[in-house]
């Protein structure tokens, strides 16, 4: 077993809320002149550099910032197929409605194991060239039993945090025969990726004639709880509706977008707070341009909040976590240590993890190093690449 001590750590953001000596404003858990020694990919270490115990190897940051690893906990990287043209005809004003699901799904059909696993592995480099160490990857695009379960095959090469997602949308082969394509989900296609998932999502809402009815989204995720997944929710998003109610009902981990919430949701969310997180994820908002999820009224009444790409074709083709935090922190009324806690140790929540999003002893050495003096800089400077997963010298990948 070696050790490496990183040093030069001009600040650390651990979230660790008993660490000793550090500067728990606003919960960081921060600590000026920091070190960190890692072993064995765990962190063995966390304290001011002058007391760091000693280490096999050294690697020196020179005098950036570092702070946990981004979580980012909802995305669906496994497709083929471009739909820049969708994003345009938005942007003159054409409404976002779920219909460009099949024109991704036609294209993920068509391409080889080969060529999808080429594109999820850009999207994830990408990811990690901008400071993320997890990632959640739903299927989606397949909708059929044999690219569902494919879909997984690949993402599961890239990740424990792998999604079902059958229920993205009735597949257009399906349209008039809506009960026999969820009877196919919650059967044949559940039986078959079941064994390569950790959890099942649905999309439940009203507002879109391809999703699933608040009925069909239970029918699934009961389905799917049964088969031993875990339950999240893509809920609330273009029009107020069941999702949220139904997520918590259910004890999903993650109910995500969230954008359109009664009183009666936020009241559920908050009773749920130790069970169902709120995922928001402004990527989807800014480029359906439509209104941001308001993040001030889920914090102030108590909700759990996290924040994630939403990466995919249609809604957000943006692999970007700290783009994400300058949305939440210019439009949706976080500060920039919300945002940096949500996308996280909020988001690792969301996954129901806390081996990772806070920097201690035991837990991964998932690390995201920022060229600037402080974690403010993320929301300060938005479109900079300042931050990167750090890759502990000899040891690859996570
Ligand atoms: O989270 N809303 C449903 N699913 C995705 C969009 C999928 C797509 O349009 O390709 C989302 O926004
Ligand atoms: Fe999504």
């Amino acid at each position: 077993m070696t050790s490496t001590v990183i040093t030069g750590i001009a600040e650390l953001v651990t979230n660790d809320e008993h660490l000793e000596g550090a500067d728990h404003s606003e919960h960081l858990g921060r600590l000026s002149d920091a070190a960190i020694i890692v072993q064995d990919g765990l962190i063995a270490w966390v304290g001011p550099a002058s007391q760091a115990p000693a280490a096999d190897s050294r690697q020196d940051v020179g005098g950036r910032s570092v702070i946990p690893g981004f979580v980012d906990s909802h995305s669906h990287l496994v497709f083929a197929g471009d739909r820049s043209a969708e994003f345009a005809a938005r942007m003159t004003g054409v409404t976002y409605d779920g219909g460009g699901i099949a024109n991704s799904v036609n294209a993920t059909r068509a391409a080889s194991d080969d060529e999808l696993r080429a594109l999820v592995g850009v999207r994830i480099e990408e990811m990690r060239a901008q400071g993320t160490t997890t990632v959640e990857i739903k299927s989606g695009y397949g909708l059929s039993v044999e690219d569902e379960a494919r879909s997984l095959r690949i993402a599961a090469e890239f990740t424990s945090e792998t999604t079902f997602l059958g229920a993205h949308v009735v597949p257009p082969e399906f349209v008039d025969r809506r009960a026999e394509y969820v009877a196919l989900v919650i059967g044949e296609m559940l039986s078959a990726c079941a064994p390569l998932a950790r959890w099942i999502d649905v999309f439940c809402e009203p507002r879109s004639a391809h999703a699933f009815t608040e009925d069909e989204a239970r029918e699934v995720l009961s389905a799917g709880r049964d088969a031993g997944l875990g339950l999240r929710v893509h809920g609330n998003q273009l029009g107020p509706g069941p999702g949220v109610r139904l997520a918590v009902e259910m004890g999903a981990a993650s109910v995500d977008h969230c954008t359109f919430l009664s009183e009666e949701d936020l009241e559920a969310l908050v009773a749920a707070s130790d069970t169902t997180v709120a995922t928001l994820l402004p990527g989807a908002e800014f480029s359906t341009r439509s209104r941001y999820p308001d993040a001030r009224r889920l914090l102030d009444a108590g909700v759990s909040v996290a924040l994630a790409t939403d990466c995919n074709p249609g809604t957000c083709y943006s692999s970007s976590m700290p783009f994400v935090l300058a949305l939440a922190v210019r439009e949706m009324g976080m500060t920039p240590a919300e945002a940096v806690r949500a996308a996280t140790v909020g988001s690792a929540k969301s996954l129901r993890r806390n081996d990772i999003g806070v920097l201690r002893p035991g837990n991964r050495a998932d690390l995201a190093v920022l060229d600037a003096p402080s974690y403010l800089h993320l929301s300060y400077r938005p479109g900079v690449p300042i931050a990167r997963a750090l890759e502990e010298r000899g040891r690859h990948g996570s």
